[in-house]
């Protein structure tokens, strides 16, 4: 299978997952707070040292071949309290970083929000909050005016599904509040974040390539029972429809703002005169992260069976997070989101697998080939999908997993932080290499 010329070949990483550097001014973000509290199975201070051992990190990507790297800023280094002081220091790493990146031929995608909200902002309320959307463009102003010379390919929003709702609907990541209302308006603020940093990023990175990576659930029903039926319905507008229509510009969807409202979850004045066209700003991408598709039974039509628990020995078909494995989920929902939105183009901004054994990871492999060989059917069916990034470039904290669950291209052992490249960093090298 071959890929067109000029096809993105990425892996991603994110900040608090890596960096660890609470240091040279950085702020206290949400996630150092559920940290500190003892709330993730590993504490986040380390990480993978990439703040220290970034050098090394772009060195194994030079080898690799990446002809992209998607790493998020931490908030908390630039504006260590979300609004006010600028730290230096904090830009200066990431400055560092992009030119070390520019300098073994791999270009950087800059993510802007990958849920590490400044303690500060959430202390004022966080994102249910509208005054967090100003806080967000100030911070988008100051990160594209110092790195938009150098950096071209942004997004500004990760996954606003997860940030809303296992932060404040679900409770179980940071901030980790559990309140419908405020899930739903921290979601509405999210893309409205989003839609603001838009044209700022264009009018201070010049020819920018700028879109979001928004996280899907494929879906069907569990049968053809009507009970069934109309519970994937509600699942896939919970889950995928609510944040995709509005960023295409089909504004929030009916049926799921009807139910919501009927529920008491959903405030008509969260959304104000002009701030839909404001979420439907055009992209130069349309960013999807993907990794598992579920069925959906009646009465489960909010909740994401998976499958199997998560856990080492998976039975075959299954990932260590206990995701069911299914490529051609992701096939498909590339040609839908065509068919549906006719983006300029698609990426996939994530995709990956947990398995722990290293360095000879067959089963990572095979995941990663059989989702390659998806997005060439897509691209088949006349879909624009034009990048692919591998969650993740190096093992690292799995959020509230800790390191129990392995993602990485890369091996590393947190005690010593050695990085040992495992054998699928060879097969992605040749890959990439193939074209
Ligand atoms: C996604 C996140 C990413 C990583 C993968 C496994 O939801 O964006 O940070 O944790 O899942």
């Amino acid at each position: 299978m071959t890929f067109p010329s000029g096809f993105t070949w990425g892996a991603a990483t994110s900040a608090f997952q890596i960096e660890g550097g609470r240091t040279d001014g950085k702020g206290q973000s949400i996630w150092d707070t559920f940290s500190d509290q003892g709330r993730l199975r590993n504490s986040g201070d380390i990480a993978c040292d990439h703040y220290h051992r970034w050098e090394e990190d772009v060195r194994l990507m030079g080898e690799l071949g990446l002809t992209a790297y998607r790493l998020s800023i931490a908030w908390t280094r630039v504006l260590p309290d979300g609004v006010g002081e600028v730290n230096q220091k904090g830009l200066d790493f990431y400055r560092r970083l992009i030119d070390g990146l520019l300098q073994v031929g791999v270009k950087p995608w800059v993510t802007l929000f990958h849920w590490d909200l400044p303690q500060a902002l959430e202390d004022q309320g966080g994102w249910p909050e509208r005054s967090t959307v100003d806080a967000f463009r100030r911070y988008a102003e100051v990160v594209a005016s110092a790195l938009g010379d150098r950096v071209k390919n942004w997004i500004t929003i990760n996954e606003p599904w997860v940030a809303a709702t296992l932060g404040y609907i679900e409770g179980v990541f940071a901030p980790g509040r559990s309140d419908w209302r405020e899930g739903l308006a921290a979601g509405h603020h999210l893309l409205l974040a989003h839609g603001q940093a838009v044209p700022i990023i264009r009018e201070l990175s010049a020819d920018a390539n700028v879109g979001i990576a928004i996280d899907c659930r494929p879906s069907t029903p569990a049968t053809q029972s009507p009970a069934d039926e109309a519970a994937w319905h509600h699942f896939d507008g919970f889950r995928n429809r609510w944040y995709f229509d509005p960023v295409a510009g089909r504004g929030y969807p009916e049926d799921m703002v009807h139910t919501y409202r009927e529920r008491g979850r959903w405030d008509d004045s969260l959304v104000h005169p002009g701030d839909l066209e404001v979420i439907a700003a055009p992209l130069d991408f349309l960013g999807v992260n993907y990794y598992t598709a579920i069925e959906v039974e009646a009465g489960k039509e909010e909740t994401e069976r998976t499958g199997v628990d998560p856990g080492p020995d998976p039975p075959a078909g299954y990932t260590e997070m206990g995701w069911k494995i299914v490529p051609s989920a992701l096939t498909e929902f590339l040609v839908r989101l065509n068919n549906d939105y006719h983006p300029a183009s698609l990426v996939v901004t994530e995709n990956g697998a947990s398995y722990s054994e290293s360095p000879y990871d067959q089963r990572r492999i095979d995941y990663l080939a059989a989702h390659l060989d998806a997005v060439a059917d897509a691209i088949e069916r006349g879909v624009p999908a034009n990048g692919y990034f591998v969650w993740s470039l190096l093992d690292n904290l799995e959020w509230t997993a800790g390191f129990s669950q392995r993602f990485g291209l890369i091996h590393v052992d947190f005690e010593t932080l050695m990085r040992t490249p495992k054998k699928s960093f060879d097969w992605y090298r040749r890959r990439i290499a193939a074209g």
